[in-house]
């Protein structure tokens, strides 16, 4: 009887939601990346459009935001954090961490993995917010594992508004990649780091622009490794056969965003409902 009870009560614990939060759509890369490798996990997403961009603003303000973001998602009874943002991953997760009991993952640490596992010349390039980029906290990753490494950053600003603007494939944004990214060819990089969530959603267009001797690491995909690893780590895996639950939160622009989302998560439907923050 007890067994039994332990049983279900460890169920209803693995079936809680996975919260994940973004300064805005680019989370739903990870969201993407999430849904394909373990598709019966229910998923809260919160995204701060009223608020983005994160990647301008200072530690204290993003770290206050994402505090206010991980209490809306445990609102809602998750079992775990997903920080989606990289600027947040940079300036708020030991914040969090140290703050909160539940487990938080960010997205840098796996992203930096990936890319030394992929780079061949050690030269690794990583593009994010300023916010990020000023951190430094992928060379840190990085270098970490592979103290050898040279690695070779710059901040790209205007990716986010033109992902949240959802031009995706614009001659327009491809000009500024071109501008962007001319110093990691002549640094002669074979492998990028996309190092803010907005940015796999240009990953075609990036991958465009450097040609296809650079690795394009996509953290995302990173992200939902370390996640599953978590979830069977601390034996919170959904142990349910069917899809799960999607639940799509905004702090502003609901229409705006299920327009872009649909697009990308490839969704007939895509419900987003206006979030109240605390
Ligand atoms: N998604 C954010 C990140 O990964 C970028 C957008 C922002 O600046 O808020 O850093």
């Amino acid at each position: 009887m007890a067994l039994m009870m332990t049983d279900r009560l460890s169920n209803r614990s693995s079936a809680r939601p996975i919260g994940v939060f973004d300064s805005g759509i680019g989370g739903l890369s990870v969201i993407r990346a999430l849904i394909e490798r373990l598709p019966s996990e229910n998923i809260v997403y919160l995204g701060d459009t009223a608020r983005v961009p994160y990647g301008i603003k200072t530690k204290s303000t993003i770290t206050r935001f994402s505090f206010q973001n991980t209490d809306f998602l445990l609102s809602k009874d998750v079992k775990m954090i997903v920080v989606a943002c990289n600027s947040a991953s940079a300036m708020a997760l030991d914040a969090l961490r140290a703050h909160f009991e539940i487990p938080i993952i960010g997205v840098i640490e796996p992203g930096a993995r990936a890319a030394v596992a992929a780079s061949k010349s050690d030269v690794i390039g990583v593009i994010g917010t300023e916010a990020t980029v000023r951190s430094e906290c992928y060379h840190r990753e990085i270098l970490k594992l592979r103290p050898e490494a040279k690695v070779v950053a710059r901040p790209c600003p205007l990716f986010v508004q033109l992902v949240e603007e959802g031009w995706l494939h614009d001659p327009i944004t491809y000009q500024v990649a071109q501008r962007y990214l001319a110093v990691f060819k002549e640094e002669n990089i074979d492998t990028l780091i996309l190092g803010c969530t907005h940015y796999p959603l240009l990953a075609p267009l990036i991958g465009e622009v450097m040609g296809e001797d650079t690795e394009i690491i996509d953290s995302a995909s990173s992200v939902s490794t370390a996640i599953q690893r978590l979830l069977i780590e601390m034996e919170l895996t959904n142990r349910s056969d069917s899809p799960g639950s999607r639940e799509f939160f905004v702090t502003d622009l609901p229409a705006k965003v299920s327009q872009i989302g649909k697009m990308f998560l490839g969704m007939d439907d895509l419900k987003i409902e206006l979030a109240q923050l605390g």
